[in-house]
């Protein structure tokens, strides 16, 4: 196999629910306030994905729409890569729906699970297979619905999630240069049992038991998983900064992952940066694990904060401990975002024959909705619709798109 010249980031794309749940609408459910929520994460509020809607359904969105921008059909994809810890089943991955749903009949699918650097590691897995030779196309979509995952009688952990998806296309390229210049991946199993969800795998099967101790859901250690993130952002970013052979204020934009505010404000500050070098969204989204660099990408570019030529890092932390970051010169027109518009929020993924899931809205959730006191409008009849965009967002409207 004889590789590409250079393997380069194509398309870009993102999904976020309708549903807003504020921190208004978490008031009503655990002892904590919009004050705390707001000074100790930097977070407004989070979207919560519609009954309707699964990992795969939001997934599958991004994926198009990045497939989309990267000027593709989606049958020349020839391999899908679903980032998440939130799948719609144990088997079968969750990738193996994305690729039916997006329409692809060719591409090998499978799941990475490495929690919030799952993104990361996923582009570092499809740079790996372009850089082979072995796929000239890789679709790598980040996809969570962490409300489904959520103990919302847990304030130390409900307020912090939330659902939607971010994706992105890495391709072979016959031109120089551009696309990643330096990767760094790290797993550090001391902190295996500080973000965790104990139950429902080999060790405690799931049962009415390990339910009745809500072993379901995810746990936390808040203050060691700060710690562990402020250090590692940056000294992944760093080591891939090194190996691609810049300095840290050559770089144009980090996209770290979204997960709290002061996280983001420690690392800019480590690295001697000013906080304008850090995208930040998670005041709108929360931490949408996997999904949170794909989806701050797409919103990064889409709002005009990168340009051709720019030097981007991408860098996150999540359980394990996993950390990683990559490095990438940027080739993409922007303006090929808008070709994502023409993309429905809709997905249809299969549906099992002979089975119907129970009402996956978790209990306490379900009680909030149907004490909306809001304009009311059942989930099940809601078609999603686009996600307002940050500032800034299509500054270069009046120019045309490519074909
Ligand atoms: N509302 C109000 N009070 C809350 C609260 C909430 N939602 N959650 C915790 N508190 C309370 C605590 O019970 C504690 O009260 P006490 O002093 O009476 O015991 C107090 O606030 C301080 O809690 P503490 O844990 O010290 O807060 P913190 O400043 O460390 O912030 C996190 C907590 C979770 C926001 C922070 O530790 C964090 O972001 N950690 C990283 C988490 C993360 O990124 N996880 C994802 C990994 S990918």
């Amino acid at each position: 196999m004889i590789g590409p010249r250079s393997v380069r980031l194509t398309g870009w794309g993102m999904y976020a629910p309708e549903r807003v749940l504020s921190n208004a609408d978490l008031e009503k459910l655990v002892d904590t306030s919009d004050e705390w929520i707001r000074s100790r994460t930097g977070i407004r509020e989070r979207r919560m994905a519609a009954p309707h809607e699964t990992t795969a359904t939001m997934a599958a969105v991004a994926g198009k729409r990045a497939v989309a921008v990267a000027g593709l059909q989606p049958d020349d994809i020839d391999l899908i890569l679903v980032a998440t810890l939130t799948p719609d089943y144990w088997m079968p991955a969750t990738a193996a729906l994305v690729k039916e749903a997006i329409g692809n009949s060719r591409a090998a699918a499978f799941d990475v699970m490495a929690a919030c650097s799952g993104f990361v590691y996923a582009y570092a897995t499809a740079d790996a297979y372009v850089r082979s030779g072995m796929y000239r196309h890789v679709l790598v979509a980040g996809s969570e619905l962490l409300t489904r995952f959520l103990d919302f009688s847990d304030r130390n952990t409900c307020i912090l999630f939330g659902d939607g998806a971010g994706a992105v296309v890495v391709s072979a390229s016959d031109q120089e240069g551009g696309g990643a210049a330096g990767f760094e991946l790290t797993t550090d199993p001391d902190g295996a049992y500080m973000v965790w969800l104990p139950s429902g795998g080999s060790r405690s099967p799931p049962s009415a038991e390990t339910i009745s101790r809500g072993e379901h859901y995810v746990r936390m250690e808040g203050k060691e998983t700060y710690r562990y993130a402020t250090k590692t952002l940056a000294t992944s970013a760093l080591t891939a900064i090194k190996r691609a052979g810049w300095d840290p204020d050559e770089v144009d934009l980090y996209i770290p992952h979204q997960a709290n505010m002061r996280i983001i404000e420690a690392v800019a500050k480590g690295l001697n940066l000013p906080m304008d070098k850090m995208f930040v969204n998670l005041d709108r989204y929360g931490n949408t694990s996997a999904a949170s660099v794909g989806i701050a990408l797409a919103e990064a570019v889409d709002g005009g904060r990168v340009q051709v030529g720019d030097k981007v890092v991408l860098v996150a932390f999540g359980a394990g401990f996993t950390s990683g970051a990559v490095a990438i010169e940027w080739t993409a027109d922007p303006i090929l975002g808008r070709r994502a518009d023409s993309v429905e929020p809709v997905a249809s993924v299969r549906a099992p024959v002979n089975w119907d899931s129970v009402d996956p809205i978790p209990p306490r959730l379900r009680e909030l909705l149907e004490a909306d006191a809001g304009p009311h409008v059942p989930l099940e009849d809601v078609v999603p619709g686009e996600p307002p965009q940050g500032d800034g967002h299509r500054a270069d409207a009046k120019r045309e798109v490519p074909a």
